[in-house]
């Protein structure tokens, strides 16, 4: 039921503080402020030299935001692939290495394959799933379930969310087993993943400016959306959503590959939509707003209070999200992202819970 909400899409985003607070608390010890996974791991992560990542469309950008964390937590190469390519390249793996699924429905067919063949060839399995019944879940030799509950709009939402706590409460356990973290340390981030459904309520009371924003973006054919670090998948995820509720055509890139051949597209009918939280590369995607502005490019910037004091320059909009851990932004930024989407295609009236040619769950390839 949809509550009060027009969409169950709309319902879901705001239920993220929420089930992102139940995830929370099911991978973090909330009185010592330590990581405490409910199983132990099949595996000792001193032992792994290499993760692989497989899963399909928003998954595979949760995947791709906790290859910074794997790598920056516990110094653990990463590669993130969608699971069709890892399935069908074969990619040369090493028994005995650690291969992550993520799913919400846990049956699509291209993930189950990848997970399938790392299985075949020796390596660990590792589901992040939000449907613990399901046949990644029941074919997998760890699972981390995600607690969204069910999600009933096609553009996934809370589930994303549910994995990005999930898959950073794993990263953080990684860099505590292999040493890189301190005690000290791991408490530093525990403490800001505790802050994260708080600040997620603080960035949904955003939701009247995105909505007056909206109206703008839908009056485009073509929308950019820019971002360095970790907030580059969630450029990619915030085009993804875009297109696929709104038809709206949206890429996302790297802030750093402008230059190398986006910026051709820049003029004033293009919006350009920076997720730059105020952090040391900050100054660069500042640079980059720089070069659209001077393109007669308009520019929503979201961003934190400092950010938003930093950045010199015209024609721009600034959506500023709160202060916080510089490592886990990408789960508040997703806030303001979701709400973009979801407002453009209620604005262009199309169908935002079934959008056409969509299945919520993919099982066939
Ligand atoms: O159920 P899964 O998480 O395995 O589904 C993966 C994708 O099909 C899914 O994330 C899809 O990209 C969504 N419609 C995105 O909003």
């Amino acid at each position: 039921d949809k509550a009060n909400y027009r969409h169950f899409m709309a319902k879901e985003i705001h239920e993220q503080p929420e089930v992102v607070g139940h995830t929370l608390a099911r991978y973090v010890d909330m009185a010592s402020e330590r990581i405490s996974l409910p199983t132990e791991l099949p595996f000792d992560f001193n032992d792994v030299q290499r993760i692989s990542i497989a899963a399909c469309g928003t998954a595979s950008l949760a995947g791709f935001v906790a290859k910074y964390w794997f790598e920056r937590f516990a110094r653990l190469p990463v590669e993130v692939d969608v699971a069709s390519e890892f399935r069908y390249r074969e990619a040369p793996v090493r028994k005995g290495d650690l291969a992550i699924f993520i799913s919400q429905s846990g049956e699509t067919a291209d993930t189950l394959a990848a997970l399938r063949y790392a299985k075949a060839e020796g390596m660990h399995t590792l589901a992040v799933v939000n449907v613990p019944t399901s046949t990644i879940a029941r074919e997998s030799e760890t699972v981390m379930p995600t607690l969204a509950g069910p999600e009933i709009g096609v553009a996934s939402t809370k589930a994303f969310t549910c994995q990005l706590m999930t898959l950073a409460a794993l990263a953080v356990a990684a860099g505590k087993a292999r040493g890189v973290l301190s005690d000290a340390d791991e408490a530093k981030l525990v403490h800001g993943l505790v802050e994260i459904p708080r600040l997620m309520t603080e960035a949904l009371t955003h939701e009247h400016e995105i909505e007056k924003l909206a109206r703008d973006i839908a009056k485009s054919k073509d929308v950019l959306y820019l971002g360095r670090g970790t907030s580059y998948p969630l450029a990619l995820e915030g085009a993804l959503k875009l297109k696929e509720i709104s038809y709206i055509h949206a890429e996302g890139y790297a802030a750093g590959e402008l230059k190398h051949g986006p910026i051709a597209l820049i003029d004033e009918t293009m919006p350009v939509v920076v997720i730059a939280p105020y952090d040391k590369v900050f100054d660069k995607t500042v640079s980059n707003m720089q070069e659209v502005a001077a393109r007669g490019g308009r520019i929503i910037l979201m961003t934190d209070a400092k950010g938003a004091e930093e950045a010199t320059v015209d024609s721009m909009v600034t959506i500023v999200m709160p202060d916080m851990s510089a490592a886990f932004t990408p789960l508040v930024y997703a806030v303001p992202v979701q709400l973009l989407a979801y407002h453009t295609a209620v604005v262009m009236g199309t169908d935002v819970d079934q959008p056409r040619n969509l299945a919520k769950s993919v099982t066939v390839e």
